[in-house]
């Protein structure tokens, strides 16, 4: 028996270092164009504190993932990012864990990757988007393909993943498998694969775009699909593709509702914590942060919202999940609701997951937890 919410569930560490050279137009991460010269510095000391003051929330557990993200962590010195993971070299789950840190382009020297993986990082996400110029442009990006290939090839013999964006104006379905054929032919051994979304509160939202229409989009997913398959490369989430044995495991555990200590400027968390299940987020402003790490929007999930959580995550998972490998015994109310989606022939009947009808049409089996 697992009981509802103990403690003993897995517990990954986010780090959210905001710092960003420039504000891209279709961003709403919470980021910072502020200098880094010496920030980086102060901000690692607030998050090592913040950690030190979330012993309650970590209880015994010990973090089996690590990820920094951002904004663009690669623009925060090494030294910055050794005094956060020397601090917390006894909190580890093992010396083998996934420690992943995200570069942007022009940031990727030998020099810095090799600091990096001295100080303890063992896998790069690179935020490349585009290789062709047009599109990087498109994006409003700082780089441009020259810098693009040249980070990818520096990282070449590195455990690396990287972050393409479909959908961008005036993209085709063939320029995007230009951008999948460089990647297939680099060593690269995990691809996240984000289709262009136009968020609130971003220059994008507030102008007229040419994007390329729904029949477009459905012929570059077709393309993708059949390429990355095609080149040893399996589809494990909804974004996400992987050579054999190189899954995510940062990731798998998001989906998988495990719990997250998010820290760093406008970070989330989610604990699994006594008799219930928190969420909240650290405050955005880099100095309000610095100053003071408090919590903000606290929030015990239950009830539908726990139903839907579960749901947007767990039916993330392409293959699904065995009922062993939860965390937690899933609530009377969303197996009433996943009943619903057998019947309707969206949800598997031996393991926690959608069909391959349910995969295809994912928001709508969503909506039956909701
Ligand atoms: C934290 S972000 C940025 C990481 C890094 N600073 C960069 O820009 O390369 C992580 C990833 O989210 C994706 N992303 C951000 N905004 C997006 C949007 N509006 N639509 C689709 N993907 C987005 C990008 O692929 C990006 O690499
Ligand atoms: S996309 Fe990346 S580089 Fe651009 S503003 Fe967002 S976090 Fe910064």
């Amino acid at each position: 028996m697992k009981g509802l919410f103990l403690n003993n569930t897995p517990l990954s560490l986010y780090v959210h270092l905001p710092w960003c050279e420039t504000q891209c137009p279709y961003c709403d991460f919470s980021i910072t164009t502020d200098p880094v010269d010496g920030n980086d510095v102060r901000l690692a000391d607030a998050i090592i504190k913040d950690i030190k003051h979330s012993s309650d929330l970590i209880a015994d557990r010990k973090f089996k993932s690590i990820y920094f993200g951002g904004g663009t962590p690669s623009l925060a010195s090494t030294q910055s990012i050794k005094q956060i993971l020397n601090s917390i070299r006894d909190r580890l789950a093992s010396s083998e864990i996934e420690i992943t840190l995200e570069m942007n382009p022009n940031d990727v020297s030998e020099k810095k990757v090799e600091e990096l993986l001295g100080a303890g990082i063992n896998r790069v996400s690179l935020g490349i988007q585009s290789y062709i110029n047009k599109e990087l442009q498109a994006l409003g990006r700082n780089h441009d393909r020259k810098s693009a290939i040249q980070a990818t090839k520096i990282l070449e013999d590195v455990n690396s993943t990287i972050d393409l964006i479909y959908g961008i104006e005036k993209q085709t379905p063939e320029s995007l498998a230009e951008n999948l054929e460089i990647i297939i032919a680099s060593n690269v051994n995990h691809l996240s694969l984000y289709q262009l979304t136009i968020e609130p509160n971003t220059i994008f939202y507030k102008k007229e775009l040419l994007l390329p229409d729904e029949g477009a989009i459905e012929k570059m997913e077709v393309i993708a699909k059949d390429l990355l398959e095609k080149n040893g490369f399996e589809q494990y989430e909804v974004s996400s593709w992987s050579k054999s044995g190189y899954k995510s495991q940062h990731n798998l555990n998001y989906w998988q509702f495990g719990d997250f200590l998010g820290v760093g400027p406008g970070s989330h968390s989610k604990i699994s914590n006594k008799q219930e299940i928190i969420r909240y987020r650290k405050i955005k402003p880099l100095e309000g942060y610095i100053q003071n790490q408090k919590s903000a929007d606290l929030k015990t999930i239950v009830d539908d919202e726990l139903d839907m959580d579960l749901a947007m995550n767990l039916l993330r998972i392409k293959d699904g999940l065995q009922h062993q490998d939860l965390p937690i015994d899933l609530p009377a109310s969303f197996l009433k609701k996943y009943q619903k989606g057998i019947d309707e022939g969206l949800l598997l009947k031996d393991k926690i997951g959608a069909t391959q009808k349910g995969y295809q049409f994912l928001n709508e089996t969503i909506q039956l937890f909701f």
